[in-house]
C-alpha cells in the first residue's frame, strides 16, 4: 500500500509500531481475573486500596457493571496510575463528526433489504475517531439498551485519546493493522481478528498500514460474554483461552493531551496535562481483549440440514429475557459442508431479529456478487432474504460431496430490535439502488401432481 503522503505517521514510524505490535505478549482467557504490572511491585498485595498504594501510584476502581450485579456477570478492574483519573479540567462539547447515537430518529425504520458498497476514501489526516461513520442502530444509549453499527476508515494515527461512556466497542478490522494503546496496555489487531474496548476504557488507535478500514459494533447493553454451549458440551465455538488481554504498559507523558469522551451521544473534549494512559499496574475482569476469528471452532451438521446461524455466535450481549440477545456477534468462518440431501447455503428466511452483515475477506456463500469486503447489508426484522438466484440455482443442482468453504470471512451483528438508519446511511452514494434485483428471476418450479 502506498503512503501517498496522507498518513501523519511516517513509514519508518509504522515499521517501528509493527515491530512493537508483533512482539507483544498477552494474558490468556475470557472474563478472567487477570493481573499485570509493568513495574515490579506496582500491584498491591492482598488488598485493592491500601493506605498508600505502591510506588506512589493512585488506586482507582473502574466499574463496567453495577456493584451489585451477580458475580458471574460482574465486571470491574482496579487500576494503579500515575495521575488519578479525577484530575482533569472540564469537558466541553466538540463536533460529533459522522458519529450518531441511539435513539435514532433521523429516518423511519425501513423494511427494505439494503446493501452498501465500501465507503469512499476519507480526507488525508483522518484518524480512527474522525473516520467513524454511523450506519444506524437501535435502543437508547442513555438507557443502556441497544446497539449501533459504525464503519471506520482512517489514514492517520490518533494523537488524541478516546473513551466511550455509552457502550463497549467491538472493532472488526477489514483492512489494515491496528495497534491499540489502552489504559491496560497494548493490543494488536489485523483483519480476521477482533478487538473489544470496554465501556469507559481510554484508548488511542495507531495505524500499522497507510490506511485502515473496518466495522464497529457499539454495544450499549450488557457486556458481551461467551454464549452458553448447552448440549455442545464444555468446549467449542469461541474457546475462552483464545481471548487475549494486554499486559500492563503505560505512558509517562507530562504535557497537553486531548481526551475525547463520548457521553450520551455527544463528543466532549478536554486537554489534560498528562496522558491518561498512565496505568502502571492493574487487576480485574473489565479489560480490553482481542480474538483471532480463525480460531473459532465451527460446529455444524454431520447429517442433514444445517443449524440456525446462532451456532456461529462468538459473543452475545444478553437482555433481560433468557436467550434473547440485545446483540450477537456471529462469524461465518471457513468450514466444511457435508449435509446430505441438504440445500447447503443459508436458507431463505424471515427473522424476528435484525441482521447487519459485513465481509472481512473473500465472498459469502449466499451471495454470488455485490456483497464485497468493506461493504455491508441490512436485513431488518421480518424482511425476507436468502440466497440470490445464481446461488440458489447452483446449490440446488450441486453434487453433494464434502465441500470446504475457505474463501471468505463474513460476520453479523444480529440484534433484537430493528436497525434504524442515520440520514447519512439512508442517503449515501454507496447505498446500492438495486439490491432487490438479486432475488428477481427466481423461477417458478411448482408442478402440482395431476
Ligand atoms: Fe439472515
Amino acid at each position: 500500500m502506498s503512503d501517498g503522503g496522507t498518513s501523519r505517521a511516517s513509514v519508518f514510524e509504522r515499521e517501528g509500531a509493527r515491530k512493537t505490535a508483533e512482539g507483544l505478549t498477552y494474558l490468556s482467557g475470557f472474563g478472567n481475573e487477570h493481573s499485570s504490572e509493568a513495574v515490579p511491585g506496582a500491584l498491591p498485595e492482598g488488598r485493592n486500596s491500601p493506605q498508600r498504594a505502591p510506588l506512589g501510584l493512585y488506586a482507582e476502581q473502574l466499574s463496567g457493571t453495577a456493584f451489585t450485579e451477580p458475580r458471574a456477570h460482574n465486571r470491574r478492574s482496579w487500576l494503579y496510575r500515575i495521575h488519578p483519573s479525577a484530575a482533569h479540567p472540564a469537558f466541553t462539547r466538540t463536533d460529533n463528526g459522522a458519529i450518531r447515537t441511539a435513539p435514532f430518529t433521523e429516518t423511519v425504520p425501513d423494511p427494505n433489504r439494503l446493501r452498501w458498497n465500501p465507503r469512499p476514501e476519507p480526507a488525508p489526516g483522518t484518524d480512527f475517531l474522525a473516520g467513524l461513520w454511523t450506519l444506524g442502530g437501535n435502543g437508547d444509549a442513555t438507557q443502556r439498551t441497544g446497539m449501533a453499527v459504525h464503519l471506520y476508515h482512517a489514514n492517520s494515527s490518533m494523537d488524541r485519546v478516546f473513551s466511550d461512556a455509552d457502550g463497549e466497542l467491538l472493532i472488526v478490522p477489514e483492512r489494515g493493522g491496528l495497534l491499540l494503546h489502552t489504559e491496560f496496555g497494548l493490543l494488536h489487531v489485523e483483519p480476521a481478528h477482533v478487538a473489544l474496548i470496554p465501556r469507559g476504557v481510554r484508548f488511542r488507535v495507531e495505524l500499522l498500514d497507510a490506511s485502515a478500514r473496518g466495522y464497529v459494533c457499539e454495544n450499549y447493553g450488557a457486556p458481551f460474554h461467551l454464549p452458553d454451549l448447552g448440549p455442545i458440551g464444555a468446549n467449542g465455538l469461541a474457546n475462552a483461552r483464545d481471548f487475549r488481554a494486554p499486559v500492563a504498559a503505560y505512558e509517562d507523558v507530562e504535557g497537553p493531551v486531548e481526551v475525547v469522551n463520548k457521553f450520551c451521544g455527544n463528543l466532549w473534549t478536554a486537554t489534560y496535562d498528562h496522558s491518561p494512559l498512565d496505568v502502571v499496574a492493574w487487576h480485574g475482569n473489565h479489560v480490553p481483549y482481542i480474538y483471532d476469528l480463525r480460531r473459532f471452532n465451527v460446529i455444524g451438521t454431520i447429517s442433514y440440514d444445517h443449524p440456525d446461524p446462532s451456532i456461529f455466535t462468538v459473543l452475545t450481549s444478553p437482555s433481560d429475557t433468557p436467550g434473547l440477545a440485545g446483540v450477537d456477534f456471529v462469524v461465518f468462518a471457513p468450514r466444511w459442508l457435508v449435509g446430505e440431501d441438504t440445500f447447503r447455503p443459508p436458507y431463505f428466511h424471515r427473522n424476528v431479529m435484525s441482521e447487519y452483515m459485513g465481509l472481512v475477506e473473500g465472498a459469502y456463500d449466499a451471495k454470488a456478487e455485490g456483497f464485497v469486503p468493506g461493504g455491508g447489508s441490512l436485513h431488518n426484522m421480518m424482511s425476507a432474504h436468502g440466497p440470490d438466484r445464481e446461488t440458489f440455482d447452483r446449490a440446488s443442482a450441486a453434487e453433494l460431496k464434502p465441500q470446504k468453504i475457505d474463501d471468505g470471512l463474513a460476520f453479523m451483528f444480529e440484534t433484537r430490535w430493528p436497525v434504524t438508519l442515520t440520514a447519512q446511511a439512508a442517503g449515501a452514494e454507496h447505498l446500492q439502488q438495486r439490491y432487490d434485483d438479486v432475488w428477481q428471476g427466481l423461477e417458478r418450479h411448482f408442478r402440482p401432481l395431476q
